[in-house]
């Protein structure tokens, strides 16, 4: 149990003997206001909408009085008052200080989830579709969001004891592969390819496109192509699968720089072998009308949903029968309980499509979710817009750079490179995740990079600040300190941020809204800093020191957790 609920149970127990209630009932806590200091104030009007039975409490008033009457003190609650709008209750403050800081002492790197309940075996397996680039087109901002966002789900479920499975759903199928055999006969150059897949093949992508406009004979062979590989030619499939192979190596080498991981590279691909048996399922299941040139589609109109084609006129397969197809063969290779889609809001309706015509398919309500994204607007780097993931990396990691080598402070960083890189990658990360994700928002390299504002910059120069607190203290941690000493406003409001950190990352796994979780690391980071200004750790008697170090101790670990569900490696000097 959580420091919090304690609290929130003592309070909880003391309001029971008059009506039910429950530690959640609890809205407000611990925002006491300035001239309430030490006291939890509860605001009777939101009290009595979040309580199962109000009807007690007509006359909240007399209520409330009772209860401040019949008050009997615990190790956490030292009194109680009430006016007539609000119930008071004094609370011991330096063992909400001591439950708060040996919980993050004794929880250490799993503080923040260690409270939440496992998942039983029956909603254990979470599988969760992320990243999913096309193998030769560009890795557009979507696919930026997604990975990142989509690691963050990842995270955030193995903290709580998920078993995750994160598959890479590439688009490495369809008739632009064809178009892309026919274009590397023409513009193929074999070290080009070695030396850097993906921007060769988007190259030659780009240059057979162009030639394709103009001669519709490319057309046809690039059809003709893929025809091939439908039917499974062995010669077509291996240079298709030549390709694949090295696109997916340079991919995860960027990927690995960005700290995400899959359990699998799967796509549009490896799902062929069920796409009959998709549509065999909705043949049985009468789901299937034909259209007016040949092609079957579902009618969803019941479901305010439209009609979907779900295969051509020519029998071949659209990127529905695929994801149709996917969820089949998902279900028996990585049995799941739940799937996710980190996919741009943009394809909100055609999952709810997808969904629905998967329901219909297997005749059960399988727990999928779309979990959708704003747009990214004027993401460009100094060679123009972007196209490639690692250009914007680069970007990143140059900036900063230029930034560090204006700074003075230069020389202390031994492997400055690698520090840059890492807190590039936190700029671009802490910049999507900052605001809510269905949001749109607009790329800024000024803005993610400035260390005074809310960055990832900045996020990094507090964990640094507080390790060096650490260090240059020589201090070293212990839980069993006097915390009385700890009573300055900076330490209090500090505590008490602390303190909410559980019950965010609860909420974020609610909502699987990674800002909720970054605005808190802010406010975090905003009260560490506040407190470091005005509360001497080193040169101060032996238990100032002591306690005051197990508060900025405790401060860095919530950071360093905090951090670490948002996929970032937290920086140690800088
Ligand atoms: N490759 C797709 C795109 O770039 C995203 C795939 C998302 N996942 C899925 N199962 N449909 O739009």
């Amino acid at each position: 149990m959580t420091a919090v609920l304690k609290f929130k149970q003592a309070i909880a127990n003391q309001l029971s003997k008059h009506t039910p209630c429950q530690p959640k009932d609890i809205t407000t806590f611990m925002r006491p206001s300035k001239k309430q200091q030490g006291h939890i104030s509860i605001a009777l009007p939101k009290l009595n909408a979040s309580l199962q039975d109000p009807t007690p409490h007509q006359d909240l008033v007399a209520w409330t009085q009772r209860i401040a009457d019949n008050f009997e003190p615990n190790e956490f609650i030292e009194s109680a008052s009430a006016d007539t709008t609000n119930l008071f209750f004094k609370f011991n403050q330096s063992e909400f200080t001591k439950q708060v800081l040996q919980q993050v002492y004794h929880d250490n790197k799993s503080y923040g989830w260690s409270h939440l309940p496992k998942p039983t075996a029956s909603q254990r397996t979470v599988l969760i579709d992320y990243s999913s680039p096309n193998i030769a087109k560009p890795f557009h901002a979507g696919h930026l969001r997604s990975t990142i966002i989509g690691n963050f789900i990842r995270i955030i479920h193995e903290a709580v004891g998920y078993n995750v499975i994160g598959i890479n759903y590439l688009g490495d199928w369809g008739k632009q592969y064809g178009l892309l055999a026919v274009g590397f006969e023409k513009y193929g150059d074999e070290s080009k390819l070695i030396s850097d897949p993906i921007h060769h093949l988007y190259q030659v992508y780009v240059q057979i496109n162009a030639d394709a406009k103009q001669d519709s004979e490319i057309d046809r062979r690039a059809n003709e192509y893929f025809k091939k590989m439908e039917e499974g030619d062995p010669t077509a499939l291996e240079q298709w699968s030549r390709f694949r192979d090295m696109s997916i190596k340079s991919y995860a080498s960027i990927y690995e720089r960005l700290n995400v991981k899959f359990d699998v590279y799967s796509g549009e691909s490896q799902v062929n072998p069920y796409i009959q048996q998709a549509q065999d399922l909705l043949h049985q299941k009468n789901l299937l009308t034909r259209t007016n040139d040949g092609a079957y589609a579902v009618d969803l109109e019941q479901y305010k949903l439209g009609k979907v084609v779900v295969q051509r006129a020519d029998g071949t397969s659209l990127y529905v029968t695929r994801d149709l197809a996917s969820v089949l063969m998902r279900k028996q290779v990585y049995p799941f309980q739940k799937a996710i889609y980190v996919v741009g809001s943009e394809q909100s309706n055609y999952f709810k499509q997808m969904f629905q015509i998967s329901n219909l398919m297997v005749d059960t309500k399988l727990d999928l979710q779309h979990v959708g994204f704003g747009r990214i607007k004027g993401m460009s780097t100094r060679k123009g817009t972007v196209v490639f993931l690692q250009d914007i990396l680069d970007t990143a990691k140059e900036r900063i750079l230029e930034y560090m080598n204006a700074n003075a402070e230069k020389s202390q960083i031994k492997d400055i490179d690698t520090i840059a890189d890492q807190l590039g990658m936190s700029a671009i990360l802490i910049q999507d995740m900052k605001s809510k994700r269905g949001k749109d928002y607009e790329f800024s390299w000024e803005r993610m990079t400035d260390a005074r504002g809310d960055t990832g910059v900045f996020l990094q120069y507090a964990h640094a600040r507080a390790c060096g607190i650490e260090r240059k203290s020589g201090i070293e941690i212990t839980p069993h300190v006097d915390f009385s000493i700890l009573k300055e406003k900076e330490a209090l409001d500090l505590i008490q941020s602390i303190s909410t950190f559980p019950e965010v990352v609860e909420n974020a796994l609610q909502s699987l809204e990674p800002s909720t979780l970054v605005n808190y690391l802010f406010k975090l980071s905003h009260a560490t800093s506040a407190a470091s200004a005005f509360l001497r750790v080193k040169d101060m008697d032996t238990d100032t020191s002591k306690a005051r170090m197990l508060l900025f101790w405790s401060a860095r670990a919530t950071l360093r957790n905090g951090l670490h569900l948002l996929g970032i490696k937290p920086i140690k000097k800088m």
